[in-house]
């Protein structure tokens, strides 16, 4: 079995890489250590890589069709990976999981309109709502004891008022929770029972730490399945998400009729020649790389609770059940947010992504991804480290 070196430092610079590239256009500062966007500064399996390589030698670019075994290799994975059976006619193209969020919420909702959402969470949640007219509500998650879980009560009264849509995220972007088969039965009895239509966005899906699973929204009931659209993609498990190829399966033939529609209105259905070759390879034969890269991200995660915990105990790891992003409660420091982005960006040189932007709820946290060599994540903790006793 192929060995991955995931310590190997890739100079990412003058790729066109958002993450690295992008610091100074969106932070406004240069030699920032980036920790924020969450894509990996790891090479993507071999055998994807490969397989580009030699349809790159083709030299021939035209318009693209995903073939059969395309969709195969979706079946396959989410088979063996998660124990969910899906079928070849459920499973939706879109360019990206955020576009499809969008298309979903013009689609399934009316201006005016109420839309739920569970914060701190992923930002384009709250964006994909606001920007089409349709009112957000938020179902905040409760942080106590160290730990997340959903507030159903308040879920109950706000569905209970309306509510036409719940855009889940599961595994949830920044809490890094897993949400057990129990949380999200509940949670989707609360929305059968008032017809509220569960956009379960999963693209974190594969990327679980040891000791915890990920339960697909659709696997848990046929009614479940018959209530919901599924979004799943290759691009954050195998680093490949500059390829815009994700995949949204919706088993309820009248929503994918819906969904399918709003995608075809806009063109959108035609194929990036390699994504689609990308995710075919990547799935079918990248899960050896991604298991190392698990193991190796579980370490990092190890390593960051250990150097907070000697170094700068003020900062508490929110342990991830699954993501290598990772929430940290910074409120211990005692700083106003301001004050911690400013130290953060002009003391200690690191971009990480500031916990207000995924909500008010974040506040006082802020997120660092750790798909990164360990060298640079240790460089950037330590960046924190002197940046906070040089300010005491
Ligand atoms: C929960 C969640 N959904 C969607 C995305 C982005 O999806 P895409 O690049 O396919 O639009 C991200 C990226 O961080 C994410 O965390």
């Amino acid at each position: 079995m192929l060995q991955y070196d995931f310590n190997q430092l890739i100079d990412r610079y003058h790729t066109a890489s958002e993450k690295w590239d992008g610091v100074e256009e969106v932070f406004g500062e240069s030699d920032l250590l980036p920790l924020w966007v969450a894509d990996m500064d790891f090479r993507s399996p071999v055998p994807v890589i490969e397989a580009i390589k030699q349809r790159a030698e083709h030299g021939i670019f035209g318009y693209t069709l995903r073939p059969e075994s395309y969709y195969e290799a979706i079946i396959q994975w989410t088979q063996k990976r998660h124990h969910w059976s899906i079928q070849r006619e459920w499973i939706c193209f879109s360019p990206g999981i955020v576009p499809a969020l969008s298309f979903i919420v013009q689609h399934f909702s009316k201006p005016g309109d109420k839309v739920l959402i569970q914060p701190p969470v992923y930002a384009p949640f709250a964006q994909v709502v606001t920007r089409h007219g349709r009112e957000l509500v938020t179902n905040p998650l409760q942080y106590t004891y160290g730990r997340y879980q959903m507030d159903f009560a308040d879920l109950q009264q706000k569905l209970d008022h309306g509510v036409r849509l719940l855009i889940l995220c599961s595994p949830h972007n920044p809490v890094g929770r897993v949400w057990t088969k129990e949380e999200l039965t509940r949670l989707g009895e609360m929305c059968l029972e008032r017809n509220v239509l569960v956009v379960s966005d999963e693209i974190h899906c594969d990327l679980v730490y040891k000791g915890y699973t990920h339960t697909p929204f659709g696997a848990i009931s046929e009614d479940f399945a018959q209530n919901t659209i599924i979004c799943t993609s290759p691009s954050k498990t195998f680093n490949l998400a500059g390829l815009h190829t994700s995949n949204i399966i919706i088993p309820n033939p009248r929503l994918r009729q819906i969904f399918k529609k709003a995608i075809e209105d806009h063109y959108l259905q035609f194929t990036n020649t390699f994504g689609v070759l990308a995710t075919e390879s990547a799935y079918r034969y990248g899960e050896s790389w991604l298991d190392q890269c698990l193991e190796y991200v579980s370490k990092n995660l190890e390593f960051l609770i250990q150097y907070l915990e000697k170094h700068i105990p003020e900062i508490q790891v929110v342990k991830p059940e699954g993501t290598y992003l990772v929430w940290l409660d910074c409120r211990n420091l005692g700083m106003d947010a301001k004050t911690l982005h400013q130290l953060l960006l002009k003391q200690a040189k690191v971009a990480l992504s500031e916990g207000s932007t995924f909500g008010q709820e974040g506040e006082g946290f802020v997120r660092i991804n750790i798909a990164c060599p360990r060298s640079i994540l240790r460089e950037g903790l330590q960046r924190i480290e002197t940046a906070i006793k040089n300010c005491r």
